[in-house]
């Protein structure tokens, strides 16, 4: 019995000590994960004053996050009078006061803080560059590292000359997608960049900006929540009450504004006692000698999202040992040292990459028991974090996990588990 209580309480502390919601940028799962942001400048003759070519391409190295519809707003300040004579792949959401521009040619945007929005796909051919016109969604590295990239070219005119012959730089960047911070630009080795399928072109100058994410800088609701269940209690342990919001809330409730495409849409969702758009039910399904299976369900509440390219991240000590997995595709993250606790799993392609709307996608997977540490008791079996989509979900309290029918029982099977030394020991002790 106290083996049991000893247990959930070093997994309180350790959920404690771990939790990461109040973490700043550093992401111990990802921790090289960020959103590049490189200009490639195609054409500058400084001296002439002449406008320049520069390919502006955005890059997604996180492993696990991505950029949803309604996509990336990519926005800076100019730092002299520029104005964009033209733009392919991408569009500025305003042309801005052009009157200070004489002649004929109206140039694209002369705006001080221009705002580029990615084009939608099936924008005409000669309105395109490579990797453009996705319509701002951006997948993560590991789901796609192709459609993990975007990329906008610009005609720019009547730049400010800083002191070494260089355009000078924009700042106050910003890709316009909650969480994110970026960078100012910063002058690197020129890199070669693409214009279509089959050419590189060497850039005559290269900036860099880098935009990192912080969970804790994106607030806002918890948009999952995590409930279990086992074979060997028929308690369901749900989600916690009003995890991302109450019954009866004005903005869960609420018909959201139709039109403005702009603006995500505010979830629909089933009424619930978590109110969560996502929940993610972890069963421990079977125990067999040397082996254990576990089902997990990801069930959309929402009734007005389908989330493309969804993705699910668990940390459970024994993910290093699965040996058998149905339906859904794997990575380890394996960033850290020799620590092989942390897996991402996504859908298969044309099969269950979509999370429709009210609907949900499973999976099973088998694990291997390692003798030395597996257990059904203190809650070993379940996951110690869940992401959906790079948001934390909320777990239930460890001390509602559904437990063993008898404690006593538990003890003994992880006695003969450690060992007859062990056993021993109990035996003599229940003798005394
Ligand atoms: C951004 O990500 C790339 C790819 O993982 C990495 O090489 C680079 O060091 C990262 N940059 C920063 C500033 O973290
Ligand atoms: C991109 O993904 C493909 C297929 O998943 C893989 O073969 C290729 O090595 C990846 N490229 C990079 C640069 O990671
Ligand atoms: C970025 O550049 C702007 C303009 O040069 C400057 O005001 C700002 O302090 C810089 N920010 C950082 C973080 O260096
Ligand atoms: C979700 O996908 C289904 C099936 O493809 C489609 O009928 C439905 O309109 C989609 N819903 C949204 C909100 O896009
Ligand atoms: C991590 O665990 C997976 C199985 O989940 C295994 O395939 C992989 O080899 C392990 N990687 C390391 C570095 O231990
Ligand atoms: C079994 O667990 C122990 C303790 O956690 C660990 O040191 C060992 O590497 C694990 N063995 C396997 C095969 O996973
Ligand atoms: C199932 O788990 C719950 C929660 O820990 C516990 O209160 C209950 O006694 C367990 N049921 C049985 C039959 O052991």
């Amino acid at each position: 019995m106290g083996m049991g209580r000893f247990a959930f309480a070093l997994l309180l502390v350790s959920l404690c000590c771990t939790s990461s919601r109040l973490a700043d940028a550093y992401d111990p799962l990802d921790p090289n994960g960020n959103i590049t942001i490189v200009w490639d400048f195609q054409s500058l003759d400084v001296k002439a004053m002449a406008p320049y070519t520069v390919m502006v391409s955005i890059h997604n190295y996180q492993l696990y996050r991505h950029i949803e519809h309604p996509g990336w707003r990519l926005s800076w300040n100019w730092a002299g009078k520029e104005v964009i004579w033209n733009s392919v792949g991408a569009e500025a959401t305003e042309q801005g006061d052009c009157s200070r521009v004489g002649g004929a040619a109206r140039p694209h945007c002369c705006q001080k803080r221009p705002v580029m929005v990615d084009m939608p796909p099936g924008t005409p051919y000669n309105q395109q560059v490579a990797n453009c016109c996705r319509g701002g969604v951006l997948s993560s590295s590991t789901q796609n590292n192709v459609t993990s990239t975007a990329a906008l070219q610009m005609v720019v005119g009547e730049f400010a000359l800083a002191k070494d012959k260089e355009p000078e730089r924009p700042w106050g960047f910003d890709i316009g997608v909650p969480g994110y911070t970026c960078s100012n630009a910063t002058k690197v080795p020129s890199t070669r960049s693409k214009v279509d399928k089959q050419r590189y072109v060497q850039a005559l100058l290269t900036w860099q900006v880098t935009c990192a994410y912080s969970q804790f800088r994106e607030s806002g609701a918890p948009p999952c929540c995590v409930s279990l269940s086992t074979f060997y209690n028929s308690t369901i342990v749900n989600c916690p009450l009003c995890s991302c919001g109450c019954r009866g809330d004005d903005q869960l409730g609420m018909l959201p504004a139709v039109g403005d495409d702009d603006e995500p849409v505010a979830p629909i969702v089933h009424c619930s006692q978590h109110m969560c758009p996502i929940r993610v039910h972890w069963h421990v399904k079977v125990n067999y000698r040397q082996y254990w299976r576990v089902k997990v369900t990801v069930k959309n509440y929402n009734l007005v999202r389908n989330y493309s390219d969804w993705n699910l991240v668990l940390q459970h000590p024994n993910l290093q040992s699965i040996t058998q997995l149905f339906s859904f595709n794997y990575r380890p993250l394996v960033e850290y040292g020799t620590l092989n606790d942390t897996g991402m799993f996504w859908g298969i392609q044309y099969y269950n990459e979509m999370l429709l709307q009210d609907g949900d996608v499973q999976t099973e997977m088998i694990l291997e028991k390692n003798q030395s540490d597996f257990t059904f008791s203190g809650g070993w079996a379940f996951p110690r974090r869940v992401y959906f989509d790079g948001h934390e979900c909320v777990m239930p309290p460890a001390d509602q996990y559904p437990s063993l029918p008898n404690e006593a029982s538990l003890t003994t099977t992880r006695s003969l588990i450690a060992g007859p030394c062990l056993l021993l020991l109990l035996s003599l002790f229940l003798l005394l």
